[in-house]
């Protein structure tokens, strides 16, 4: 990343008071209320250290990469590719070139969908994802199926909202071109045993994309250890920049792939009889990147990687463990997702409010989570709700975010009861 911002190179202990204060947003207040912020599934608030290094970028570095020969084009591609490197140090891949920068785990699925999956999937075969996927990795396979012949299978949660094992493996067979399976359930918490599912699938030897979107800022991420084929994760969900992401690959893999887009900085010659594409990961990043947004994410990791993560999530724990405690008391309210292998995400539902209101309610009191279906209309149609009323947690809400929760929750069931 940026050499010239200032990053902190050892582990410091985690403290989540001098934590919270890295995080300019988190301090304001909307309507009259100090600012709760318990919606970061949907997104995270950003550091400091992070929005200075776009902004230094802007500022002083703009130039586009691997192109000039300049002084600022030099430093920006400098800047660009050492991001390159802290997201691999970040997930432990084994080398920086299976890092591709894309807009967001979206487009990193689609990105596998449309390369791997136009090459290697075919009428007949099938895409094994799971029933609490997030749309991101429903829609691109189904689009993928469309066009192949191919057929997607669900595996079934149970009410818990965990996955039973024997049910996916009794859908594992020779006819099934891809696993996808998400990390952590961004409406049920649920953290799934995805180096348990990869070695299951490798026993047939199918590969396996996780979606890493909620996964990355809250467990360790090892892809290495998980022996994930394919790895996508957001930026903007790991306190980095909107409109950045990565696709991590094996590098086998990627090298079979074919480009996802075509366009400048994604080939080595172009003649109009032929064009010869780049190497990986360049061939799969046409066109001008989002540089900002990689330098940005690479100083969020730095900053994440600053703190000892395995204290982040004890603390995380504690604050999920307190929010369920509260939530639980509360008469006629049913948490949707009990996995015992479980982060910092709850979803409610509450018999006779209607989430919508709740969250209504809860934004007058200052208090952000969000409702609705969270991208996962097949987890609610499992459970036959509409929606939900969702809390979300980061390292740097507290328990009295929970508690100002609680009171303004409270507040909402007296309004409509
Ligand atoms: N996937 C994001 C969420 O869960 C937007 O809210």
């Amino acid at each position: 990343m940026n050499t010239d911002v200032k990053t902190q190179t050892s582990t410091d202990t985690f403290n989540a008071a001098k934590a919270r204060l890295d995080f300019p947003a988190l301090h304001q207040e909307v309507h009259g209320r100090p600012l709760v912020y318990l919606d970061n599934a949907a997104t995270t608030h950003k550091p400091a250290s992070m929005i200075e290094a776009v902004n230094r970028f802007y500022q002083r570095d703009n130039s586009n990469v691997h192109r000039g020969v300049h002084y600022l084009s030099q430093k920006a591609t400098g800047q660009y590719e050492r991001a390159r490197q802290t997201v691999r140090r970040f997930i432990n891949a084994a080398d920086e070139n299976e890092i591709i920068f894309v807009r967001g785990a979206t487009e990193g699925v689609n990105l596998i969908a449309q390369t791997f999956g136009r090459h290697f999937v075919h009428a007949g075969d099938e895409i094994l994802i799971s029933e609490m996927e997030h749309h991101s990795n429903i829609v691109p396979w189904q689009i993928l199926c469309e066009q192949t012949g191919a057929t997607l299978k669900v595996i079934p949660f149970m009410d818990s909202g965990e996955i039973d094992l024997n049910t996916y493996q009794s859908m594992l067979n020779p006819r099934v071109k891809l696993v996808g399976i998400v990390h952590l359930s961004n409406t049920l918490g649920t953290i799934n045993p995805v180096a348990e599912m990869v070695k299951m699938a490798h026993a047939q030897e199918i590969p396996v994309l996780i979606d890493g979107a909620q996964s990355v800022a809250h467990l360790p991420v090892d892809v290495q250890a998980i022996d994930a084929d394919f790895f996508v994760f957001s930026g903007h969900k790991v306190f980095g920049p909107t409109g950045i992401g990565v696709v991590y690959g094996k590098m086998d893999r990627l090298d079979q792939l074919q480009p996802y887009q075509g366009g400048g900085d994604m080939i080595h010659s172009v003649t109009f009889e032929k064009t010869i594409y780049a190497d990986v990961p360049h061939k799969f990043e046409a066109g001008t990147p989002n540089i900002a947004g990689a330098i940005g994410l690479g100083a969020a990791l730095e900053y994440l990687t600053s703190w000892s993560l395995e204290e982040i999530i004890r603390y995380e724990n504690e604050l999920l463990r307190y929010a369920t405690q509260a939530l639980k008391k509360i008469e006629g309210l049913t948490i949707i997702g009990n996995a015992q292998n479980k982060a910092g995400v709850i979803s409610f539902a509450l018999e006779d409010i209607h989430p919508h209101d709740i969250g209504t309610i809860l934004d007058m009191e200052g208090v952000a989570v969000r409702t609705g279906h969270h991208c996962t209309q097949p987890i609610m149609d499992h459970y036959q709700i509409p929606a939900t009323t969702r809390v979300s947690l980061a390292f740097y809400n507290n328990q009295a975010d929970i508690d100002a929760m609680m009171q303004a929750l409270q507040k909402a069931i007296e309004v409509f009861r």
